[in-house]
């Protein structure tokens, strides 16, 4: 007889592993199914978030970032650095180890939390008597039953019609962390998230950076201004961004990558690069699920289609993370899973859509929440809004990194704060005050009420406040 559990979970990602956590907590019989295989062949759960995406593109960015403090960034402290090289191989394998602690750290959770651990492909198949069973292909075949079953299994990077990713010269996420020497030249397609980071990681360890990107606007999603303050910062730093491309063929060959591409002026270019990294967004990955064989809906993207509370169109089957709709960021698949988890056990289980943080970790970090100030525009909504510059913070100055500032967005009338937006030194935690003003309806006022510990970077934050009603104190 086939094994029976109340929860089984495909894909052991941060949606899934969270919401396989979540059941077992709440008392129930839970199965995980991830295919991810470590370079040894064996499991590695956390997903594209812990394999290749968050935790080791953090780690290159830490390491990066050192690299570059050492190489030009102490001087201005008195320390004086001779004799800097760079062993990549090294920073790699600090990465992978990185990597590892956080799969072994999941592997430790299912066991303290009694989870069943399975490590194949998870894919449908129609049961004999109606209904379905989840079939397990890993070293052995064999066929589980779960009264729920939620699919978190993640999305994949999109690829370039004409320029599949081979990871050695085009490269996806994957191959863009793995890079075994730094490149002379690096293009990157796509100027969104992953392009600023991956761009940032290799320019400061030395390659010439050319970005890519195809629509007019540098970071369409992001409020104007500070996408601007981004953008300078960027160019400051040599990173090449080119907007309003369009890119022709891409020839691959021994010597690298030749890209034919048309600059925003129409005009034709090639550029020629070691490598190139291609970053135009993510597809959902509903591979090898065999979704079509019980009838499980799929959207035009190729997402799973759910309801506002995760629900697919059939029974007890629900589905989270990257492979539904949203934004494709790692705590909201967390978020999702612990509410699916939740309402399977009949509890009330909430995503707050409006205040989930976004944050690119640049340097500047950018980072925001709520509406940008071109969206309150477009809705014809009255606001005020409130910024203050980094450059007027104290412990900014301190620590040599007044780039940036913060900036409240609030109702004309009520005050209540409808977005944040930050670009400056260490905004990713910043953010998250934030975050819980905007989730208990705060008012620019509550935060421009709230003490702050000085010297702190946060001060700028409570000083953003302030502008709302122009009474900054330190500007
Ligand atoms: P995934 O993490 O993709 O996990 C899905 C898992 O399911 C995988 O292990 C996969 O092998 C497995 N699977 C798929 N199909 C099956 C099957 N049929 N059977 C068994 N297993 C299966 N987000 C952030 O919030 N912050 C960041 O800093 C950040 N950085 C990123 C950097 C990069 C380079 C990339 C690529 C992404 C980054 N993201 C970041 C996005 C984040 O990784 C995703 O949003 C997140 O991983 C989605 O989680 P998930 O659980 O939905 O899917
Ligand atoms: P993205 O959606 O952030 O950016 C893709 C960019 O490529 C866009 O600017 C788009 O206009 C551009 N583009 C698309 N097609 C193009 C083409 N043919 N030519 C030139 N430009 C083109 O996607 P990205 O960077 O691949 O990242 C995928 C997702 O992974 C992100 O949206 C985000 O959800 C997640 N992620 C999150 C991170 C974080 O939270 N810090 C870090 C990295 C990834």
């Amino acid at each position: 007889m086939s094994k029976q559990f109340d929860v089984i979970v495909i894909g052991g990602g941060p949606g899934g592993y969270i919401a396989a956590i979540r059941a077992a907590q709440l008392g129930f019989n839970v199965a995980c199914i991830d295919e991810w295989k470590n370079a040894k062949g064996g499991p590695a759960l956390g997903g594209t978030c812990t394999n290749v995406g968050c935790i080791p593109s953090k780690a290159l960015l830490q390491s990066s970032e050192h690299f570059e403090h050492a190489g030009h960034g102490f001087a201005d402290h008195g320390i004086k650095v001779s004799g800097l090289s760079l062993d990549i191989d090294k920073m790699l394998a600090r990465k992978d180890q990185v990597v590892k602690q956080n799969n072994d750290g999941i592997t430790y959770l299912f066991k303290k939390n009694k989870i069943t651990s399975f490590h194949g492909r998870g894919s449908f198949v129609k049961a004999a008597e109606g209904g379905y069973e989840i079939k397990v292909a890993g070293a052995a075949e064999e066929t589980i039953v779960g009264k729920h079953i939620i699919v978190a299994t993640g999305s994949n990077a999109r690829a370039l019609p004409g320029a599949a990713f081979d990871e050695e010269n085009i490269l996806s996420n994957d191959g863009a962390l793995r890079i075994g020497a730094v490149p002379k030249k690096l293009a990157l397609i796509g100027s969104g998230v992953i392009g600023l980071e991956m761009g940032s990681v290799w320019r400061r360890l030395g390659s010439e950076v050319t970005v890519l990107e195809a629509l007019p606007t540098f970071l369409g999603a992001v409020d104007e201004q500070i996408a601007k303050e981004a953008k300078k910062a960027f160019d400051k730093q040599g990173l090449k961004i080119e907007l309003g491309v369009k890119v022709g063929e891409i020839k691959s060959g021994k010597k690298g990558v030749s890209i034919a591409w048309t600059n925003a002026k129409g005009e034709a270019q090639v550029l020629d690069v070691d490598k190139l990294i291609v970053s135009i967004g993510r597809v959902p990955n509903t591979i090898g699920l065999a979704a079509d064989a019980v009838g499980l809906a799929l959207d035009e993207r190729g997402a799973i289609t759910v309801d506002g509370d995760c629900k697919t169109n059939l029974p007890n089957v629900w589905a989270i993370g990257d492979v539904v709709r949203g934004p494709m960021l790692a705590h909201k698949a967390e978020e999702e899973g612990v509410a699916v988890a939740e309402r399977i056990a009949g509890q009330h289980g909430h995503v707050n859509f409006n205040t989930i943080p976004w944050v690119i970790y640049t340097h500047p970090e950018i980072a925001w929440v709520g509406q940008t100030e071109q969206q309150l525009k477009a809705e014809g909504r009255a606001y005020k809004a409130g910024t203050f510059p980094f450059l007027a913070n104290g412990r900014a100055r301190a620590l040599g990194d007044t780039t940036g500032m913060v900036k409240f967005l609030a109702d004309a009338t009520t005050d209540e704060i409808l977005g944040v937006h930050m670009v400056g030194p260490q905004v990713s935690e910043l953010i998250s005050e934030a975050v819980v003003a905007m989730e208990f309806k705060a008012s620019a006022e509550d935060i421009a009420r709230i003490c702050h510990a000085h010297p702190s970077l946060s001060e700028a934050t409570k000083e953003a406040a302030l502008a709302v009603d122009k009474r900054t104190l330190n500007f």
